[in-house]
Protein backbone atom coordinates (compact mmCIF):
# COMPACT_ATOMS: atom_id res chain seq x y z
CA UNK A 1 0.00 0.00 0.00
CA UNK A 2 1.17 3.79 -0.65
CA UNK A 3 2.67 5.71 1.99
CA UNK A 4 0.60 8.37 2.47
CA UNK A 5 1.89 12.11 3.17
CA UNK A 6 0.11 14.12 5.45
CA UNK A 7 0.49 17.91 4.15
CA UNK A 8 -2.56 19.64 5.29
CA UNK A 9 -4.79 19.62 8.18
CA UNK A 10 -7.77 17.49 7.29
CA UNK A 11 -5.14 14.41 6.94
CA UNK A 12 -3.24 15.21 10.40
CA UNK A 13 -3.53 13.50 13.35
CA UNK A 14 -5.20 14.78 16.17
CA UNK A 15 -1.60 15.41 18.03
CA UNK A 16 -0.32 17.39 15.03
CA UNK A 17 -3.56 19.49 14.62
CA UNK A 18 -2.34 20.58 18.61
CA UNK A 19 0.82 21.37 17.82
CA UNK A 20 -0.04 23.42 14.69
CA UNK A 21 -2.66 25.21 16.96
CA UNK A 22 -0.17 25.73 19.63
CA UNK A 23 2.47 26.91 17.45
CA UNK A 24 -0.15 28.99 15.23
CA UNK A 25 -0.98 30.83 18.81
CA UNK A 26 2.87 31.08 20.11
CA UNK A 27 3.42 33.19 16.44
CA UNK A 28 0.47 35.29 17.68
CA UNK A 29 1.83 36.20 20.43
CA UNK A 30 5.79 36.63 19.26
CA UNK A 31 3.75 38.97 16.22
CA UNK A 32 1.98 41.01 19.01
CA UNK A 33 5.18 41.11 20.97
CA UNK A 34 7.37 42.37 18.06
CA UNK A 35 4.52 44.98 17.69
CA UNK A 36 4.08 43.60 14.27
CA UNK A 37 1.29 45.33 11.42
CA UNK A 38 -2.10 45.00 11.79
CA UNK A 39 -2.99 43.11 8.96
CA UNK A 40 -0.10 40.79 10.28
CA UNK A 41 -1.29 39.98 13.40
CA UNK A 42 -4.71 39.62 11.69
CA UNK A 43 -4.65 37.16 9.32
CA UNK A 44 -2.29 35.23 11.87
CA UNK A 45 -5.47 35.37 14.31
CA UNK A 46 -7.98 34.17 11.76
CA UNK A 47 -5.36 31.38 10.80
CA UNK A 48 -5.20 30.47 14.50
CA UNK A 49 -8.73 30.67 14.59
CA UNK A 50 -9.60 28.49 11.75
CA UNK A 51 -7.13 25.58 13.15
CA UNK A 52 -9.13 25.81 16.54
CA UNK A 53 -12.47 24.93 14.62
CA UNK A 54 -10.48 21.78 12.84
CA UNK A 55 -9.00 20.94 16.12
CA UNK A 56 -12.64 20.59 17.38
CA UNK A 57 -14.36 18.77 14.65
CA UNK A 58 -11.50 16.12 14.58
CA UNK A 59 -11.18 15.53 18.63
CA UNK A 60 -14.59 16.90 19.63
CA UNK A 61 -12.54 18.78 22.02
CA UNK A 62 -11.90 22.69 22.84
CA UNK A 63 -8.13 23.53 22.54
CA UNK A 64 -6.84 24.00 25.83
CA UNK A 65 -2.95 25.36 25.90
CA UNK A 66 -0.98 22.35 27.30
CA UNK A 67 -3.50 19.32 27.29
CA UNK A 68 -2.67 17.38 24.04
CA UNK A 69 -5.71 15.43 23.24
CA UNK A 70 -7.16 12.58 24.92
CA UNK A 71 -6.14 9.73 22.58
CA UNK A 72 -3.01 10.89 22.62
CA UNK A 73 -1.98 12.32 25.66
CA UNK A 74 1.00 12.10 27.40
CA UNK A 75 0.66 9.00 30.12
CA UNK A 76 1.72 11.40 32.97
CA UNK A 77 0.71 13.54 35.96
CA UNK A 78 0.58 16.42 33.08
CA UNK A 79 -2.51 14.25 31.29
CA UNK A 80 -5.23 16.23 30.12
CA UNK A 81 -7.40 14.97 33.07
CA UNK A 82 -5.66 16.05 36.34
CA UNK A 83 -7.02 15.25 39.58
CA UNK A 84 -5.52 15.82 43.30
CA UNK A 85 -4.70 11.44 43.52
CA UNK A 86 -3.65 11.35 40.02
CA UNK A 87 -1.87 7.63 38.95
CA UNK A 88 1.60 7.81 37.13
CA UNK A 89 1.57 5.05 34.71
CA UNK A 90 4.17 5.25 31.81
CA UNK A 91 6.47 2.08 30.78
CA UNK A 92 8.78 2.76 33.15
CA UNK A 93 6.93 4.40 36.40
CA UNK A 94 3.68 2.96 37.76
CA UNK A 95 3.01 5.18 40.87
CA UNK A 96 -0.66 5.90 42.71
CA UNK A 97 -0.86 6.86 46.60
CA UNK A 98 -4.14 4.65 46.94
CA UNK A 99 -2.84 0.93 48.74
CA UNK A 100 -5.86 0.06 46.05
CA UNK A 101 -3.88 0.37 42.86
CA UNK A 102 -4.16 2.29 40.04
CA UNK A 103 -7.71 3.35 39.38
CA UNK A 104 -8.47 1.37 36.39
CA UNK A 105 -11.30 2.77 35.60
CA UNK A 106 -10.11 6.51 35.17
CA UNK A 107 -6.94 5.26 33.42
CA UNK A 108 -9.64 3.45 30.42
CA UNK A 109 -11.11 7.51 30.19
CA UNK A 110 -7.22 9.23 30.11
CA UNK A 111 -5.87 6.57 27.93
CA UNK A 112 -9.68 6.86 25.56
CA UNK A 113 -9.32 2.74 25.26
CA UNK A 114 -12.20 0.67 26.13
CA UNK A 115 -13.49 -2.09 29.16
CA UNK A 116 -13.63 -5.08 28.37
CA UNK A 117 -17.19 -5.80 29.82
CA UNK A 118 -19.36 -9.27 30.11
CA UNK A 119 -20.55 -8.83 26.71
CA UNK A 120 -17.11 -9.19 25.17
CA UNK A 121 -16.17 -12.03 27.14
CA UNK A 122 -18.94 -13.49 26.45
CA UNK A 123 -18.63 -12.98 22.86
CA UNK A 124 -15.25 -14.20 23.16
CA UNK A 125 -16.47 -17.40 24.88
CA UNK A 126 -19.09 -17.45 21.88
CA UNK A 127 -16.79 -17.20 18.69
CA UNK A 128 -14.31 -19.58 20.82
CA UNK A 129 -16.06 -22.17 22.15
CA UNK A 130 -13.46 -21.75 25.44
CA UNK A 131 -13.88 -21.07 29.11
CA UNK A 132 -13.07 -17.41 29.18
CA UNK A 133 -9.63 -17.71 31.08
CA UNK A 134 -9.01 -16.71 35.04
CA UNK A 135 -7.52 -13.53 33.81
CA UNK A 136 -10.92 -12.17 32.03
CA UNK A 137 -13.33 -13.79 34.16
CA UNK A 138 -11.29 -11.00 36.77
CA UNK A 139 -10.93 -8.45 35.29
CA UNK A 140 -6.87 -8.82 35.00
CA UNK A 141 -7.22 -8.36 31.18
CA UNK A 142 -9.36 -5.04 31.99
CA UNK A 143 -9.57 -2.71 28.75
CA UNK A 144 -9.20 -3.13 25.01
CA UNK A 145 -8.86 -1.54 21.61
CA UNK A 146 -10.76 -2.93 18.73
CA UNK A 147 -11.01 -6.56 19.93
CA UNK A 148 -14.49 -6.72 18.02
CA UNK A 149 -12.60 -6.22 14.79
CA UNK A 150 -10.32 -9.36 15.95
CA UNK A 151 -13.37 -11.40 16.76
CA UNK A 152 -14.85 -10.76 13.48
CA UNK A 153 -11.96 -11.71 11.53
CA UNK A 154 -12.15 -14.57 13.43
CA UNK A 155 -15.77 -15.63 12.70
CA UNK A 156 -14.95 -14.55 8.92
CA UNK A 157 -12.13 -16.97 8.98
CA UNK A 158 -9.88 -14.23 8.07
CA UNK A 159 -5.99 -14.39 9.67
CA UNK A 160 -4.47 -12.27 12.22
CA UNK A 161 -1.37 -12.66 14.53
CA UNK A 162 -0.22 -12.25 18.03
CA UNK A 163 2.60 -9.75 18.93
CA UNK A 164 3.85 -9.48 22.58
CA UNK A 165 7.45 -8.67 24.04
CA UNK A 166 10.19 -8.39 26.75
CA UNK A 167 12.48 -5.85 27.43
CA UNK A 168 15.63 -8.42 29.02
CA UNK A 169 16.97 -5.50 31.67
CA UNK A 170 18.02 -8.75 33.93
CA UNK A 171 18.72 -12.62 33.71
CA UNK A 172 15.69 -12.94 35.87
CA UNK A 173 12.37 -12.71 34.96
CA UNK A 174 9.44 -11.97 38.11
CA UNK A 175 5.84 -13.39 37.77
CA UNK A 176 4.56 -10.12 37.23
CA UNK A 177 6.29 -11.05 33.64
CA UNK A 178 4.54 -13.98 33.47
CA UNK A 179 0.91 -12.25 33.02
CA UNK A 180 1.16 -11.69 29.35
CA UNK A 181 2.81 -14.57 28.73
CA UNK A 182 0.45 -16.81 30.38
CA UNK A 183 -2.27 -15.30 28.83
CA UNK A 184 -0.61 -14.91 25.37
CA UNK A 185 -0.49 -18.57 25.30
CA UNK A 186 -4.11 -19.13 26.20
CA UNK A 187 -4.89 -16.90 22.92
CA UNK A 188 -2.57 -18.24 20.68
CA UNK A 189 -4.09 -21.55 21.82
CA UNK A 190 -8.00 -20.98 21.67
CA UNK A 191 -7.57 -18.87 18.49
CA UNK A 192 -4.78 -20.87 16.64
CA UNK A 193 -2.33 -17.59 15.23
CA UNK A 194 0.84 -16.55 14.54
CA UNK A 195 2.66 -15.01 17.66
CA UNK A 196 5.51 -13.23 17.24
CA UNK A 197 7.50 -12.09 20.61
CA UNK A 198 10.05 -9.07 20.63
CA UNK A 199 13.23 -8.97 23.09
CA UNK A 200 13.94 -5.53 22.99
CA UNK A 201 17.99 -5.80 24.20
CA UNK A 202 19.02 -2.36 22.39
CA UNK A 203 15.90 -0.81 24.44
CA UNK A 204 17.53 -1.96 27.52
CA UNK A 205 21.24 -1.27 26.30
CA UNK A 206 19.74 2.23 25.60
CA UNK A 207 18.27 2.74 29.10
CA UNK A 208 20.08 0.92 31.30
CA UNK A 209 23.70 0.97 32.12
CA UNK A 210 24.30 -2.53 30.17
CA UNK A 211 27.03 -3.46 27.65
CA UNK A 212 25.35 -4.27 24.40
CA UNK A 213 26.58 -7.88 25.20
CA UNK A 214 24.82 -8.04 28.28
CA UNK A 215 21.76 -6.85 26.92
CA UNK A 216 21.69 -9.54 24.22
CA UNK A 217 22.74 -12.07 26.86
CA UNK A 218 19.54 -11.00 29.04
CA UNK A 219 17.79 -11.51 25.91
CA UNK A 220 18.46 -15.66 25.68
CA UNK A 221 18.37 -16.01 29.08
CA UNK A 222 14.96 -14.50 29.04
CA UNK A 223 13.56 -16.67 26.05
CA UNK A 224 14.43 -19.49 27.77
CA UNK A 225 11.67 -18.36 30.46
CA UNK A 226 9.63 -17.41 28.02
CA UNK A 227 9.65 -20.55 25.70
CA UNK A 228 9.19 -22.13 29.16
CA UNK A 229 5.44 -21.18 29.31
CA UNK A 230 4.98 -23.48 26.98
CA UNK A 231 5.18 -21.53 23.51
CA UNK A 232 4.82 -24.15 20.65
CA UNK A 233 7.64 -23.70 18.26
CA UNK A 234 5.76 -24.17 14.74
CA UNK A 235 4.04 -20.93 15.87
CA UNK A 236 6.38 -18.70 17.52
CA UNK A 237 8.79 -16.78 16.17
CA UNK A 238 11.13 -15.09 18.91
CA UNK A 239 13.38 -12.19 17.70
CA UNK A 240 16.36 -10.01 19.58
CA UNK A 241 15.94 -6.83 18.36
CA UNK A 242 19.55 -6.44 17.52
CA UNK A 243 19.68 -9.38 15.45
CA UNK A 244 16.65 -9.31 13.45
CA UNK A 245 16.90 -5.54 12.58
CA UNK A 246 19.71 -6.08 10.84
CA UNK A 247 18.57 -9.53 9.42
CA UNK A 248 14.65 -8.76 7.83
CA UNK A 249 13.81 -7.52 4.38
CA UNK A 250 10.69 -5.95 5.86
CA UNK A 251 11.42 -4.57 9.20
CA UNK A 252 13.72 -1.69 8.78
CA UNK A 253 11.51 -0.58 6.10
CA UNK A 254 8.94 -0.31 8.81
CA UNK A 255 10.73 0.99 11.16
CA UNK A 256 12.15 4.24 8.73
CA UNK A 257 8.32 4.40 7.63
CA UNK A 258 7.26 4.95 11.43
CA UNK A 259 10.06 7.61 12.23
CA UNK A 260 9.42 9.43 9.44
CA UNK A 261 5.74 10.35 10.54
CA UNK A 262 6.33 10.48 14.17
CA UNK A 263 8.08 14.13 15.10
CA UNK A 264 10.41 14.79 18.03
CA UNK A 265 7.42 16.88 19.69
CA UNK A 266 5.54 13.83 19.58
CA UNK A 267 7.24 11.54 21.49
CA UNK A 268 8.27 13.99 23.75
CA UNK A 269 4.72 14.26 24.50
CA UNK A 270 3.92 11.00 24.32
CA UNK A 271 7.06 9.68 26.59
CA UNK A 272 8.17 12.95 28.20
CA UNK A 273 11.81 12.76 26.75
CA UNK A 274 13.45 15.75 27.04
CA UNK A 275 16.47 17.27 24.55
CA UNK A 276 19.63 15.58 26.90
CA UNK A 277 17.88 11.80 26.32
CA UNK A 278 19.96 10.08 23.55
CA UNK A 279 18.73 10.07 20.00
CA UNK A 280 18.93 6.53 20.47
CA UNK A 281 15.78 6.63 23.04
CA UNK A 282 14.09 9.09 20.66
CA UNK A 283 13.72 6.98 18.20
CA UNK A 284 13.31 3.93 19.87
CA UNK A 285 9.16 3.67 19.98
CA UNK A 286 9.37 2.99 16.31
CA UNK A 287 11.48 -0.04 16.91
CA UNK A 288 8.63 -1.11 19.07
CA UNK A 289 5.78 0.19 16.79
CA UNK A 290 7.30 -1.95 13.53
CA UNK A 291 6.46 -5.36 14.72
CA UNK A 292 2.75 -4.57 14.51
CA UNK A 293 2.68 -4.47 10.78
CA UNK A 294 2.80 -7.83 9.23
CA UNK A 295 4.93 -6.81 6.58
CA UNK A 296 8.13 -6.56 8.88
CA UNK A 297 7.70 -10.39 9.14
CA UNK A 298 8.10 -11.32 5.35
CA UNK A 299 9.01 -15.07 5.90
CA UNK A 300 5.98 -15.79 8.13
CA UNK A 301 3.40 -13.51 6.11
CA UNK A 302 5.19 -13.48 2.78
CA UNK A 303 3.92 -9.88 1.09
CA UNK A 304 0.87 -9.58 3.21
CA UNK A 305 0.71 -5.94 5.05
CA UNK A 306 -2.78 -6.31 5.90
CA UNK A 307 -2.74 -9.19 8.25
CA UNK A 308 -4.34 -7.61 11.47
CA UNK A 309 -2.19 -7.61 14.72
CA UNK A 310 -3.42 -8.14 18.46
CA UNK A 311 -0.85 -7.19 20.98
CA UNK A 312 -2.00 -8.35 25.01
CA UNK A 313 0.29 -6.43 27.36
CA UNK A 314 0.12 -4.88 30.77
CA UNK A 315 -1.20 -1.44 29.85
CA UNK A 316 2.18 0.38 30.72
CA UNK A 317 2.98 -0.01 27.11
CA UNK A 318 -0.29 1.36 25.73
CA UNK A 319 1.50 4.53 24.55
CA UNK A 320 4.08 2.68 22.13
CA UNK A 321 0.74 1.53 20.49
CA UNK A 322 -1.15 4.88 21.08
CA UNK A 323 1.40 5.99 18.61
CA UNK A 324 1.51 3.10 16.83
CA UNK A 325 -1.97 3.60 15.92
CA UNK A 326 -2.07 7.26 14.87
CA UNK A 327 1.02 6.54 12.51
CA UNK A 328 -0.45 2.82 10.91
CA UNK A 329 -3.41 4.54 8.19
CA UNK A 330 -0.65 7.41 7.25
CA UNK A 331 1.47 5.00 6.35
CA UNK A 332 -1.02 2.35 4.81
CA UNK A 333 -1.35 -0.22 7.36
CA UNK A 334 -4.09 -1.54 10.03
CA UNK A 335 -3.92 -0.20 13.38
CA UNK A 336 -3.23 -2.63 16.19
CA UNK A 337 -5.65 -4.15 18.75
CA UNK A 338 -4.73 -4.54 22.27
CA UNK A 339 -5.49 -6.43 24.98
CA UNK A 340 -4.36 -4.54 28.24
CA UNK A 341 -4.00 -6.12 31.88
CA UNK A 342 -3.73 -4.63 35.39
CA UNK A 343 -0.20 -4.85 37.25
CA UNK A 344 0.61 -7.59 39.43
CA UNK A 345 1.53 -5.59 42.22
CA UNK A 346 4.84 -5.03 44.44
CA UNK A 347 5.09 -6.78 47.43
CA UNK A 348 5.08 -3.86 49.54
CA UNK A 349 1.63 -2.26 48.04
CA UNK A 350 -0.15 -2.14 44.86
CA UNK A 351 0.97 1.45 45.17
CA UNK A 352 3.52 0.13 42.34
CA UNK A 353 3.77 -2.70 40.21
CA UNK A 354 6.45 -5.39 40.45
CA UNK A 355 9.32 -4.45 38.92
CA UNK A 356 12.78 -6.28 38.38
CA UNK A 357 14.53 -2.88 38.92
CA UNK A 358 13.72 -3.61 42.35
CA UNK A 359 14.69 -7.10 43.87
CA UNK A 360 12.93 -5.95 47.17
CA UNK A 361 9.27 -5.97 45.41
CA UNK A 362 9.54 -9.20 43.61
CA UNK A 363 9.25 -12.95 43.27
CA UNK A 364 11.38 -13.97 40.89
CA UNK A 365 11.01 -16.71 38.31
CA UNK A 366 14.43 -18.56 40.02
CA UNK A 367 13.62 -18.28 43.28
CA UNK A 368 13.96 -21.25 45.98
CA UNK A 369 10.43 -22.24 47.90
CA UNK A 370 12.51 -20.92 51.11
CA UNK A 371 12.77 -17.76 49.84
CA UNK A 372 8.90 -17.29 48.47
CA UNK A 373 8.03 -18.46 52.13
CA UNK A 374 10.43 -15.56 53.48
CA UNK A 375 9.74 -13.04 50.76
CA UNK A 376 5.53 -13.38 51.39
CA UNK A 377 5.95 -13.86 55.02
CA UNK A 378 8.05 -10.62 55.23
CA UNK A 379 7.07 -8.53 52.94
CA UNK A 380 3.81 -9.23 51.15
CA UNK A 381 1.51 -6.07 52.58
CA UNK A 382 -0.91 -7.67 54.90
CA UNK A 383 -4.59 -5.90 55.06
CA UNK A 384 -5.31 -8.02 58.45
CA UNK A 385 -5.33 -6.29 61.54
CA UNK A 386 -2.69 -5.53 63.96
CA UNK A 387 -4.20 -7.94 66.99
CA UNK A 388 -5.21 -11.85 66.31
CA UNK A 389 -8.55 -9.92 68.32
CA UNK A 390 -9.26 -7.31 66.38
CA UNK A 391 -9.04 -9.56 63.39
CA UNK A 392 -11.19 -12.25 64.17
CA UNK A 393 -13.57 -8.92 65.32
CA UNK A 394 -13.28 -6.51 62.38
CA UNK A 395 -11.91 -9.03 59.49
CA UNK A 396 -9.28 -8.04 56.82
CA UNK A 397 -9.55 -5.79 53.83
CA UNK A 398 -9.13 -7.96 50.76
CA UNK A 399 -8.84 -4.77 48.55
CA UNK A 400 -5.52 -3.89 49.89
CA UNK A 401 -3.74 -7.69 50.77
CA UNK A 402 -0.96 -8.27 48.54
CA UNK A 403 -1.24 -11.86 49.32
CA UNK A 404 -5.44 -12.57 48.26
CA UNK A 405 -4.04 -9.97 45.25
CA UNK A 406 -1.49 -11.93 44.41
CA UNK A 407 -4.27 -15.10 44.28
CA UNK A 408 -6.59 -13.56 42.33
CA UNK A 409 -3.89 -13.98 39.95
CA UNK A 410 -2.93 -17.62 40.29
CA UNK A 411 -5.52 -19.17 42.13
CA UNK A 412 -7.64 -21.47 39.20
CA UNK A 413 -10.34 -22.26 41.42
CA UNK A 414 -13.36 -19.40 41.57
CA UNK A 415 -15.38 -21.08 44.33
CA UNK A 416 -12.20 -21.39 46.71
CA UNK A 417 -11.46 -17.74 46.31
CA UNK A 418 -14.55 -16.50 47.15
CA UNK A 419 -14.84 -18.72 50.03
CA UNK A 420 -11.43 -17.22 50.99
CA UNK A 421 -12.61 -13.54 50.78
CA UNK A 422 -15.32 -14.45 52.48
CA UNK A 423 -13.65 -15.91 55.29
CA UNK A 424 -10.59 -13.33 55.38
CA UNK A 425 -13.08 -10.27 55.29
CA UNK A 426 -14.91 -11.80 57.99
CA UNK A 427 -12.12 -12.24 60.11
CA UNK A 428 -12.24 -16.45 60.01
CA UNK A 429 -9.42 -16.67 57.93
CA UNK A 430 -6.12 -15.03 59.76
CA UNK A 431 -3.53 -13.30 58.02
CA UNK A 432 -0.95 -15.93 58.37
CA UNK A 433 -3.30 -18.91 56.94
CA UNK A 434 -3.99 -16.77 53.87
CA UNK A 435 -0.27 -16.16 52.96
CA UNK A 436 0.17 -20.07 54.11
CA UNK A 437 -2.11 -20.55 51.07
CA UNK A 438 -0.60 -18.14 48.95
CA UNK A 439 2.78 -19.33 49.31
CA UNK A 440 1.40 -23.17 48.80
CA UNK A 441 0.13 -21.63 45.49
CA UNK A 442 3.24 -20.06 44.48
CA UNK A 443 6.05 -22.69 45.37
CA UNK A 444 4.49 -25.50 43.02
CA UNK A 445 3.94 -23.26 39.95
CA UNK A 446 7.87 -21.10 40.32
CA UNK A 447 8.92 -25.19 40.80
CA UNK A 448 7.39 -26.32 37.55
CA UNK A 449 8.04 -23.44 35.73
CA UNK A 450 12.09 -23.94 36.46
CA UNK A 451 11.85 -27.38 35.57
CA UNK A 452 10.46 -26.84 32.34
CA UNK A 453 13.39 -24.11 31.94
CA UNK A 454 15.49 -27.11 32.82
CA UNK A 455 14.66 -28.75 29.58
CA UNK A 456 14.72 -25.61 27.05
CA UNK A 457 18.56 -26.31 25.44
CA UNK A 458 20.42 -23.67 23.32
CA UNK A 459 19.37 -25.16 20.23
CA UNK A 460 15.80 -24.40 20.66
CA UNK A 461 16.57 -20.94 22.00
CA UNK A 462 18.22 -21.11 18.36
CA UNK A 463 15.22 -22.43 16.57
CA UNK A 464 12.28 -20.29 18.25
CA UNK A 465 14.62 -17.35 17.45
CA UNK A 466 15.40 -18.72 13.47
CA UNK A 467 13.83 -16.47 11.07
CA UNK A 468 11.21 -18.73 9.40
CA UNK A 469 7.85 -19.88 7.91
CA UNK A 470 5.69 -21.21 10.31
CA UNK A 471 2.75 -23.95 10.56
CA UNK A 472 0.53 -21.34 8.76
CA UNK A 473 0.04 -20.80 5.13
CA UNK A 474 -0.35 -17.00 3.51
P1 LIG B 1 8.87 -5.34 30.12
O1 LIG B 1 10.05 -6.23 30.04
O2 LIG B 1 8.91 -4.19 31.06
O3 LIG B 1 7.62 -6.21 30.46
C1 LIG B 1 7.29 -7.35 29.71
C2 LIG B 1 5.77 -7.52 29.72
O4 LIG B 1 5.33 -7.69 31.06
C3 LIG B 1 4.41 -6.66 31.39
N1 LIG B 1 4.67 -6.32 32.79
C4 LIG B 1 3.81 -6.60 33.76
N2 LIG B 1 2.59 -7.15 33.72
C5 LIG B 1 1.92 -7.27 34.89
N3 LIG B 1 2.44 -6.85 36.07
C6 LIG B 1 3.67 -6.30 36.17
N4 LIG B 1 4.16 -5.94 37.35
C7 LIG B 1 4.42 -6.15 34.96
N5 LIG B 1 5.65 -5.64 34.66
C8 LIG B 1 5.77 -5.76 33.33
C9 LIG B 1 4.65 -5.54 30.40
O5 LIG B 1 3.51 -4.74 30.19
C10 LIG B 1 5.02 -6.32 29.15
O6 LIG B 1 3.85 -6.77 28.50
N6 LIG B 1 9.32 -2.44 26.01
C11 LIG B 1 8.73 -3.67 26.54
C12 LIG B 1 9.00 -4.90 25.66
C13 LIG B 1 8.09 -5.02 24.47
C14 LIG B 1 6.70 -5.30 24.48
C15 LIG B 1 6.29 -5.33 23.13
C16 LIG B 1 5.80 -5.58 25.53
C17 LIG B 1 8.46 -4.86 23.17
N7 LIG B 1 7.38 -5.06 22.37
C18 LIG B 1 4.96 -5.61 22.79
C19 LIG B 1 4.47 -5.85 25.18
C20 LIG B 1 4.07 -5.86 23.84
C21 LIG B 1 9.24 -3.92 27.95
O7 LIG B 1 10.28 -3.43 28.34
O8 LIG B 1 8.47 -4.83 28.66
Amino acid sequence: MADIQNGDSCSSSPLELFERVTAQGEKVRSLKAGKASTEEIDAAVKLLLSLKVTYKTATGQDYKAGSPPVDFSPVSNNGPITTQDEDFVDPWTVQTSNAKGVDYDKLIVRFGSSKIDKELINRIERVTGKTPHRFLRRGIFFSHRDMNQILDAYENKKPFYLYTGRGPSSEAMHVGHLIPFIFTKWLQEIFNVPLVIQLTDDEKYLWKDLTIERAYEYAIENAKDIIACGFDINKTFIFSDLDYLGMSSGYYKNVVKVQKHVTFNQVKGIFGFTDSDCIGKISFPAIQAAPSFSSSFPQIFKDKKDIQCLIPCAIDQDPYFRMTRDVAPRIGYLKPALLHSVFFPALQGAQTKMSASDPNTSIFLTDTPKQIKTKINKHAFSGGKDTIEEHRKYGGNCEVDVSYMYLTFFLEDDDKLEQMKQAYTSGALLTGELKKVLIETLQPLIAAHQQRRKQITDEMVKQFMTPRKLAFDF
